[in-house]
């Protein structure tokens, strides 16, 4: 397939924008994790993206926009989300909220539901591609539903690229793992998926947050019920060390083959975790994982590997 990786510039701006037009899927970068994006209003291109992840139809996808008033065009939102976005956008926070009637994004893309879920991210060429555009681009992360989330353009390329039409080079994303989502539908907010954002911050504007760990009831996103960010090894969490045979990702000082953070930073873990992931994966059968603290992102570090260890 002929496959173009662009830089960010105005030329290649107008030229992804028209493979959108046409129903195309452009790989681009976020602060997060890499996506596969396309137009949130054909149904076409969206079937695209179900077929090219080989994801259930039943797991609907984030709408991205490049600012609030596209945001308050797709989804009905309460004076509390309000206030939310507007102190955590542009970021790694998705909210799900009503849709709303003048709403573009396809049925197909929310899974029927009668909700949307959608960010702003941080990062030049998503803004810039969905303002080209002129609305919502749908992205999910850019890997086969179930394996490792992408995080460098070499992933992408590696997982996606029979099935993307361009590609924008955004090098390695800052963050690493995806952004953390919120129902902020209801009279009380609830976490569905801890990422990137710490969800302490949200409890500055929502103390009243639902935190799935404290709430086995709580509200659910259709893909947090699935296996997910799986490699083909067998993973051991919470180990102090490697038994023979076994590669040992780790945390902080002391002996590894790969080390998340070797100062124990959360934030340089998250950003390292699917990049070593996959390269551990690629020579290894068994890898054992260090015990990863359960405090602010840590959360959605640890909600990754329980997921790709099930
Ligand atoms: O950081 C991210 O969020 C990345 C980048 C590319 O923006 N995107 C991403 O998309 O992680 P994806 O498709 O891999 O994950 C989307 C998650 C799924 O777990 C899905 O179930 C949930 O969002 N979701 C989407 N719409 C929803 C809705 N209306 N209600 C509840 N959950 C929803
Ligand atoms: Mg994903």
């Amino acid at each position: 397939m002929d496959m173009r990786i662009l830089n960010l510039t105005d030329e290649n701006l107008e030229l992804a924008a028209r493979v959108l037009r046409s129903g195309g899927l452009i790989g681009l970068p976020t602060e997060t994790v890499y996506g596969l994006a396309a137009d949130a209003a054909n149904d076409a291109a969206i079937a695209r993206i179900y077929q090219a992840k080989g994801r259930p139809k039943f797991n609907p996808l984030i709408a991205h926009v490049s600012d609030i008033e596209m945001a308050l065009q797709e989804g009905i939102f309460s004076r509390e989300a309000l206030a939310l976005v507007d102190k955590h956008w542009p970021g790694p926070l998705t909210v799900v909220v009503k849709v709303a009637p003048t709403g573009t994004v396809s049925d197909l893309a929310r899974a029927g539901l009668d909700s949307v879920a959608l960010r702003i991210p941080a990062h030049a060429i998503p803004i810039f591609l969905v303002r080209e555009f002129g609305g919502p681009l749908v992205a999910p992360s850019a890997n086969p539903s179930g394996k490792i989330s992408p995080t460098t353009l070499q992933h992408v390329l590696d997982d996606m690229g029979d099935h993307i039409d361009l590609i924008f080079n955004g090098g390695t994303c800052a963050a690493g793992i995806e952004s953390t989502i919120i129902d902020a539908r209801g009279e009380r907010p609830a976490l569905l998926r801890p990422g990137s954002l710490d969800p302490d911050w949200i409890e500055e504007t929502w103390p009243d947050l639902i935190r799935p760990e404290l709430n086995p009831e709580a509200p659910q996103s259709p893909g947090q019920l699935l296996r997910h960010y799986a490699p083909n090894a067998t993973l051991r969490l919470n180990a102090e060390a490697a038994e023979p045979g076994e590669a040992y990702l780790g945390f902080g000082e002391g002996p590894a083959t790969l080390n998340l953070s070797e100062r124990g930073n959360l934030e340089e873990a998250a950003k390292n975790l699917f990049s070593m992931l996959r390269a551990l994966d690629a020579d290894y059968e068994r890898i054992a994982i260090a015990p990863i603290p359960n405090v602010g992102i840590g959360e959605g570090i640890n909600d990754r590997l329980t997921r790709a260890a099930k």
